[in-house]
């Protein structure tokens, strides 16, 4: 690690941890992730339990629950707690609920979702707050699936000083045509396309963060073509090459993950053709990111 990763990690990992009454908390890794034990989210929680929940989720980011029976209602239910849920384009005749998508692959699949370094939703005006996704039918074979997420603050606080002052005046264009690339969307769909900060404040916490990421950014606004892809290269090649800022999770059935879109961005790992892997997840509505 160069220095300045490990002034970052430093900083990260020598906060104090917190007790919770209502569950105990086993981290995935000391800068993001942790497993919560304890809670049954078939069942309403209450406000004490929902402020520590949200506390947790502030602290690791990417919360992981095992073991959950949950109903497509149950599943809305505990989204509801942190926002409105969002609703997902739906062509005409697909009476599905928009609020539910499911995440689905198996020996027919020709490309899975979220296999790439992303975050959900960036090309919207006001991203996504955060994502649930809880995994029903992971790969048969006993290993396979998993998803990474990484840790956007630390990605930031890795930088060099000069690097992140270069950076925070900036701004970036998030296309929500990328992902389409080689395939033609729905011909009533709205595709989304906004221009954010490359560095955003959480919203809740204040802390700084890198908001790009190569599933939505396309270019740098302030830069040249040739400038702006170089820059998002190396910003892109850092999140996927420093193993440190990401925890992996493994799917055992009925796991539901809730993770921050706002300080986080995630990849879905498809090593299981022709296996089959299922799950649903509900999103968030968030707020439009600021500097
Ligand atoms: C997603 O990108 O939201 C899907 C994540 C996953 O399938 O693990």
């Amino acid at each position: 690690m160069d220095s300045y990763t490990l002034a970052a990690a430093e900083r990260l990992t020598t906060r104090p941890a917190r007790d919770y009454r209502h569950f105990s908390v086993q981290p995935v890794t000391p800068v993001i992730g942790a497993e919560l034990t304890g809670l049954d989210l078939s069942r309403p929680l209450d406000d004490e339990q929902l402020a520590e929940v949200k506390d947790a989720f502030l602290t690791h980011h990417v919360l992981v629950f095992r073991d959950q029976h949950l109903s497509p209602d149950d599943h809305k239910r505990f989204a509801g707690y942190f926002g409105q849920l969002r609703r997902s384009q739906r062509v005409a005749g697909d009476d599905r609920d928009p609020e539910v998508l499911d995440i689905k692959a198996d020996g027919s699949s020709s490309f899975v979702d979220g296999n790439g370094w992303h975050t959900d939703g960036t090309a919207d005006a006001e991203p996504s707050l955060g994502s649930m996704l809880y995994i029903t039918r992971p790969p048969a074979i006993g290993s396979g699936g998993d998803t990474m997420w990484a840790n956007m603050h630390f990605a930031y606080e890795m930088l060099s000083p000069t690097m992140q002052a270069f950076l925070d005046g900036l701004t970036a264009v998030h296309d929500g045509l990328i992902p389409w690339q080689g395939y033609q969307p729905p011909l009533e769909y709205t595709i989304p396309k906004s221009e954010h900060p490359v560095v955003v404040r959480h919203p809740e916490t204040g802390r700084k963060l890198l908001f790009v990421n190569p599933g939505f950014t396309s270019h740098i606004v302030q830069l040249s073509p040739d400038e702006s892809r170089g820059l998002l290269d190396m910003l892109f090649t850092m999140v996927a090459t420093r193993p440190v800022l990401s925890c992996r999770v493994r799917w055992t059935p009925n796991t539901l993950v809730f993770w921050d879109n706002r300080c986080t961005q995630h990849h879905a790992i498809w090593d299981y053709y022709p296996h089959e892997r299922y799950g649903q997840r509900v999103s968030i509505n968030g707020t439009r990111p600021t500097a």
